[in-house]
């Protein structure tokens, strides 16, 4: 019998199985590798890897990620002709699109000055702009990108974008590429990360991109912890060549106690809660996406495994 294997939460194995024994009977699944025969096992659905756990599963055809990043799986343990799938799921993409627009919103209406200010017991102002006097850039247009960019278009905010090969999105310039990157950063007071984390991408949010933005501007790092360089960004607030940023993420997460970033009065930090995985919603994601592979049917969401997303 075809097997899945579900690593990580166990709370969520359990809800899994029992929607998988409703509406997939003719696939096993696993909520533990001690559950079944491995050698049954052609899916695995996982956040991370455990690179013992890869050497057991002979037959392993797809590997499903829990997230829509797939950077926290160890893709050196699975053996290449393994496809690797994100996840793509409306719970992921409605999360992040309201933290997007809440973060854009907070930084653009001062919130972390404020709550400086209540914290020293000051009553004082901020001067108050229109979203639509604010441009807001987003970097990556994809599943998260395109969709984050649509709530902030109707929040009023003027929009733009940047990827690697471009985007044709109504109401929304975009740009593409190492060339248009300084004109895309040139016009942002709001920069949102909304990159996955490759090799190319790694350390992208440095001094250097910082110096190409606006004096004054805000970041939003929504993607991952490694996109950023850390003490870049202290310097760029230290300096007011940045205002505030929003972190969702860091390297390593939890930050360490007693790190800059939570005492720092300019930035907020959330503890990567921006996109989640719905367990009521994602399950189905995963259902379709296990479909095509019994169909022989291209994926939602196949990583180009070269590429890194
Ligand atoms: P996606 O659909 O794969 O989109 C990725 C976008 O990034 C694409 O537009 C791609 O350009 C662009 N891109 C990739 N490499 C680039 C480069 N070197 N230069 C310029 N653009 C580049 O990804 P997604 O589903 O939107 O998710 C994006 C990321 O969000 C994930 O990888 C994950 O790290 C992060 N995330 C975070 C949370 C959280 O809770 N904080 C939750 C979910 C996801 P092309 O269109 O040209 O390919
Ligand atoms: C969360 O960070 C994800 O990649 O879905």
């Amino acid at each position: 019998m075809t097997a899945i294997l579900h690593t990580g939460d166990p709370e969520r194995g359990v809800l899994w199985q029992g929607v998988f024994a409703e509406q997939m009977p003719e696939v096993q699944f696993l909520c533990s590798p001690d559950a079944g025969a491995l050698q049954d096992v052609r899916y695995l659905i996982a956040w991370t890897l455990d690179a013992g756990l890869i050497a057991r599963l002979p037959n392993l055809e797809v590997l499903f990620s829990i997230g829509a990043g797939v950077d926290q799986l160890d893709l050196s343990l699975v053996p290449p002709h393994v496809r690797v799938v994100r996840m793509i799921e409306s719970g992921i993409t409605t999360t992040m699109v309201e933290y997007v627009a809440m973060a854009a919103l907070m930084l653009h209406r001062d919130i972390p000055f404020y709550l400086s200010e209540q914290r020293e017991g000051r009553w004082s102002h901020a001067d108050v702009l229109l979203c639509s006097e604010r441009t807001v850039g987003v970097m990556g247009l994809g599943e998260l990108g395109k969709a984050s960019l649509q709530r902030l278009r109707e929040q009023d905010f003027r929009t733009l974008g940047w990827s690697r090969s471009g985007a044709e999105i109504e109401g929304t310039r975009c740009y593409s590429g190492d060339e248009q990157l300084g004109a895309f950063l040139g016009q942002c007071d709001i920069l949102v990360c909304l990159l996955p984390l490759t090799d190319e991408t790694r350390g992208i949010l440095s001094r250097e991109l910082f110096t190409r933005l606006p004096r004054g501007a805000s970041l939003i790092n929504v993607a991952r912890g490694g996109h950023l360089v850390e003490p870049d960004l202290l310097e760029a607030l230290d300096s007011g060549q940045l205002r505030y940023a929003m972190l969702d993420v860091a390297d390593p997460e939890p930050l360490p106690a007693g790190h800059p970033f939570y005492g720092h009065p300019a930035i907020m930090l959330t503890p990567h809660i921006a996109g989640v995985t719905r367990k009521d919603t994602a399950v189905h994601s995963l259902i379709a996406n296990v479909r095509r592979a019994l169909a022989g049917e291209p994926f939602e969401g196949e990583v180009d495994r070269q590429r890194g997303y």
